[in-house]
């Protein structure tokens, strides 16, 4: 019989690919490109929609596994550990409409992938000069001098781009490399999945206690019993029931989450969508992503180092200009932004609506301040200027409206303090 230790050597691990699924403008690729910031493995994002199959006028798939040896300096050794991020995928979903004739960059490039998401060793040549690696642009030139196995996190930081000519990772030397250890994320809006998932669920809920009626049920706009139905029913993840979060946190109840169809999302929905069941198996994680509320926006627009409103802010201080938003302006801003349906990517637009006048009329004039309060983020009347010497006037206005606001927040809190006691004696 053989010994623990033995087991244990034995035991491979294999990675599970993932897909990110959510509507546009929701950070799909952002939370891809995050990842490339915070790791410290080779990298790559690749664009689905260039690809076709080999032969056609297009992109290779193997150009995903090319960029990822070229973040590294041509690197082999490390490249095999990497991740690679496929942006927009559901855009080689295959068109039904292709009935006649090869579908060469729906299907054709869904075929081409199988293999490489899987596990396979492909033949890369250093050929094309490609371009700069977004991230990991330093490295020791590829190869292993002196036969030297590096660790995966040695080489970073290196030397110095691999420079052609000379260095192993010079123009046309061919590389080889198993994909059967880089991780694939996959990331696409899908838009209308939210529509195959609830047909299928609707299928099955016929009769008087059916969760979803079929056809008439809007596929954004569930109510609240119907999501809870649906949750208990088709949720592929766990989610504590009822009186777990009553007794955990009485406030979540109150607050109902709104339901995320995608989250029900199963294979056999994505391959009505136009995916091979063999590309689909071999990506078993799937994640989707929320649309973003009113509150997220807000957070969206002024918690992040590079945010829209610090990006505004500066453009405005380059002409000695100072520019400020009252919270419930910022409020207002991500309201709009919500009714354009184009997720995070709505507030520069309403920004710029905002801010457009502005931004022409007060670089070499006199206005020195610029007050945008919840009236001129409604669009009822423009933002506030103030002169050189009005800096008092400015400051007193914002903190009046932040004033009014933190009133009416208070008087929203002790509201919701009351409902959250009135829940906690129902439950008690
Ligand atoms: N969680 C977030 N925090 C901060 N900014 C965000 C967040 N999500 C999205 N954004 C902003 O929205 C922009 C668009 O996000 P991203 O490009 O990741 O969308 P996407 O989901 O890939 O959309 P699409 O499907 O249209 O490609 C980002 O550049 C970023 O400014
Ligand atoms: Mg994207």
């Amino acid at each position: 019989m053989p010994s623990k230790e033995n087991l244990e050597s034995t035991v491979e691990l294999q990675k599970s690919n993932c897909l990110i699924i959510g509507p546009s403008g929701t950070g799909k690729t952002l939370i891809a490109k995050t990842l490339a910031k915070v790791l410290d493995v080779p990298f790559s994002i690749s664009d689905c929609t260039a690809f076709t199959q080999a032969g056609y006028v297009g992109e290779d798939v193997d150009v995903c596994v090319q960029r990822l040896l070229a973040s590294c300096n041509w690197d082999v050794r490390r490249a095999e550990t990497g991740i690679i991020c496929l942006d927009e995928v559901d855009k080689i979903a295959s068109t039904k409409a292709m009935s006649h004739g090869r579908d060469v960059s729906g299907e054709g490039v869904q075929q081409a992938l199988l293999k490489i998401l899987e596990g396979t060793t492909l033949q890369i040549t250093n050929s094309r000069p490609k371009q700069a690696p977004p991230h990991h642009s330093a490295g020791t030139p590829s190869g292993f001098p002196g036969g030297v196995p590096t660790s995966p996190f040695q080489n970073f930081g290196g030397f110095g781009s691999g420079a052609p000519g000379g260095s192993p990772g010079g123009k046309g030397e061919v590389h080889t490399i198993d994909t059967s250890n880089i991780l694939f994320i996959l990331c696409g809006a899908f838009n209308g999945l939210n529509k195959n998932v609830l047909d299928r669920i609707s299928k099955h809920s016929m009769g008087f206690n059916a969760p979803v009626r079929a056809q008439q049920t809007d596929a954004n706009n569930i109510p609240p019993e119907t999501a809870k139905e649906l949750q208990k029913h088709f949720s592929t993840y766990f989610t504590p029931a009822d009186s777990d979060a009553g007794s955990k946190n009485r406030a979540s109840v109150i607050k109902q989450r709104k339901i995320n169809v995608l989250e029900f999302a199963e294979p056999r929905d994505l391959i009505s969508f136009g995916f091979l069941p063999e590309f689909i198996g071999r990506v078993p994680v799937l994640a989707a992503l929320d649309v973003f509320d009113e509150e997220t926006l807000v957070r969206v627009l002024s918690e992040p180092r590079n945010s829209l409103l610090r990006q505004y802010e500066e453009l405005f201080n380059m002409s000695g200009v100072e520019l400020k938003f009252t919270s419930s302006a910022l409020r207002q801003i991500a309201r709009a932004a919500l009714t354009m349906d184009t997720g995070a990517r709505a507030l520069r637009t309403v920004l710029e609506r905002l801010l457009s006048d502005a931004m022409f009329e007060a670089p070499g004039s006199s206005i020195k301040h610029i007050l945008v309060n919840a009236a001129a983020a409604k669009f009822e009347q423009p933002p506030v200027y103030f002169a050189r010497g009005q800096q008092g006037a400015f400051q007193a206005a914002f903190a009046a409206e932040e004033s009014e606001n933190n009133g009416l927040d208070i008087r929203n809190e002790s509201e919701e303090n009351h409902k959250i006691a009135a829940a906690g004696s129902a439950y008690s």
